[in-house]
């Protein structure tokens, strides 16, 4: 398959990328990866898939939200969340269903926190949140069978590396849509 590979470089990407070895994995970072592009930018995007054609599936492992007390958030960091985490995905698959191949395959990537929020994590929780939400709205009214799904970890320090590739691969290889794979969920 040919997969393009949205924060390849960071913690979560490099285990994902290094399991999808034996596919062609085009690997996309703002700084970093084959390909440089935001994909909080519509423009960016466009010349993303200009760049690439023919990508039979799209995996994002980017994106950034604050983690602090309630009570010393306030506009700027829930905007972090809105904007470098869940409005570069939604954007993502705004582009990326007009250019996959017929059958392909979009996965996201949200949060256990956005289910099971701990103190502190109320910046997190609500952009992961509203990730699965779009997800299962979304999924739905993908055109030329192509699916979406997210998957939504745990701490990948708890996590085995294994449970979190095995949950990818469910998302490029079966016929799910619409969901949300929980991962690590029952460790800590
Ligand atoms: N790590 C965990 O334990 C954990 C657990 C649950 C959920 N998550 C979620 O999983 C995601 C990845 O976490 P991580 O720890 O792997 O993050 P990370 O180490 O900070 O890596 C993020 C990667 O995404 C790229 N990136 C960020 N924003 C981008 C943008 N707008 N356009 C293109 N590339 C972008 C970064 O590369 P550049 O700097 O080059 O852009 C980097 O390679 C986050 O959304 C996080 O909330 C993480």
């Amino acid at each position: 398959m040919k997969i393009l590979m949205i924060g390849a470089g960071g913690a979560i990407g490099k285990i994902v990328t290094a399991a999808l070895r034996d596919h062609e994995v085009i690997t996309v970072g703002r700084n970093t990866g084959a390909i440089m592009a935001d994909i909080s930018s519509e423009t960016a995007l466009e010349s993303l898939f200009k760049q690439v054609s023919n990508v039979d599936a799209i995996i994002c492992t980017a994106g950034d939200s604050i983690t602090n007390s309630l009570s010393a958030m306030n506009k700027a960091p829930f905007m972090v969340g809105i904007q470098q985490k869940l409005w570069p995905q939604i954007n993502l698959v705004l582009s990326g269903m007009k250019y996959l191949k017929d059958n392909g395959s979009i996965t996201l990537i949200s949060g256990k926190m956005g289910e099971f929020p701990a103190k502190g994590s109320s910046g997190k929780a609500f952009v992961n949140g509203a990730i699965n939400s779009f997800v299962m709205a979304a999924a739905q009214e993908m055109p030329r069978g192509i699916r979406l799904n997210v998957i939504s970890p745990s701490k990948v320090s708890d996590i085995g590396g294994d449970e979190l590739i095995a949950a990818y691969i469910k998302c490029l290889e079966t016929a799910i849509n619409g969901e949300i794979i929980r991962v690590g969920y029952n460790k800590q």
